[in-house]
């Protein structure tokens, strides 16, 4: 039992995507508010290193897990809440990111786009919301992109992937918050973290040029906001938003 005093003391906590950049910086953050998490990740040396830099490391877990596989998804939601005994906080923040143009761009590479960026998300939320519900509340932050409001070139894959994330995080409020579940999303702008490394300079010299606060974010900025999301009572009167932590980005 973690009993350190903070805004989430105590709670339960499964964070996709936890074994690196922003799902990393989350599980940190999570963790020194006094949360327990559960980091599910494809990338176990990733997970490794993210555990290692939690306090309290001995109590939280880890679990490899491609979340574009429903079976592996439930079995591993199973295994969580074997763990834990509850899931009071799911933290959808998974992605994966490439360049393509629409014209060069095959089924293949659209198809893996939606499946890694917004069906996961689905099938995450399928298998946790109904323990959520059955247990009277929950909180779910998805983490979506600043793409998926304004559109980026080269970018249809993700940027559909992303808008269907925050277009699902406000049905899923509208569907589950009189039951005490509480949806939003977080749409970051350029996040310092590998996702974007693979992009070309060019994009990241212009993409910086445009931002009204002029650099990119940290990893460390955005996790705030899910503490926000996931506290009592930060968090009470926010369900079906989008919070930009995104530079100036997207002014909504
Ligand atoms: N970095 C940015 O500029 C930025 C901006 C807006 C939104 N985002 C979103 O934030 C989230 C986290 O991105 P990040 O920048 O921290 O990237 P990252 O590459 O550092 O982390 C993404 C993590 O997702 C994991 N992952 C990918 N596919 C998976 C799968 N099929 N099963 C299990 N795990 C899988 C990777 O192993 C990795 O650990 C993503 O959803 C991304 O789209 C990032």
């Amino acid at each position: 039992m973690n009993d350190t005093p903070g805004a989430l003391a105590g709670r339960r906590c499964l964070i996709t995507g936890a074994a690196s950049g922003i799902g990393a910086a989350i599980a940190v953050a999570y963790a020194r508010e006094g949360a327990v998490v559960a980091l599910a990740d494809r990338d176990e040396p990733g997970l490794a290193r993210t555990l290692a830099a939690l306090p309290g490391a001995e109590e939280h877990t880890r679990h490899v897990v491609d979340l574009t596989d429903p079976e592996a998804v439930t079995a591993t939601v199973e295994a969580v809440v074997e763990s834990h005994g509850r899931i009071d906080v799911l933290v959808n923040c998974a992605g994966i990111l490439d360049e393509t143009p629409l014209v060069e761009m095959s089924l293949d590479t659209w198809q893996r786009m939606i499946d890694v960026d917004l069906t996961s998300v689905f099938l995450v939320c399928r298998a946790v919301v109904p323990r959520m519900l059955a247990a009277g509340g929950g909180r779910v932050v998805n983490v979506a992109s600043q793409l998926g409001q304004k559109g980026g070139a080269g970018l249809t894959h993700y940027c559909a992937a992303k808008a269907g994330v925050i277009g699902f995080t406000k049905a899923l409020a509208r569907e589950v918050s009189a039951k005490g579940v509480l949806v939003n999303a977080i749409a970051p702008g350029p996040i310092s973290t590998p996702l974007i490394d693979g992009l070309s300079a060019r994009w990241r010299r212009e993409k910086e040029a445009e931002l009204p606060l002029g650099r990119f974010g940290l990893a460390e900025e955005v996790a705030p906001t899910a503490v926000l999301l996931a506290s009592d009572p930060g968090g009470n009167l926010y369900t079906g938003q989008t919070l930009g932590p995104n530079s100036g980005d997207v002014m909504a």
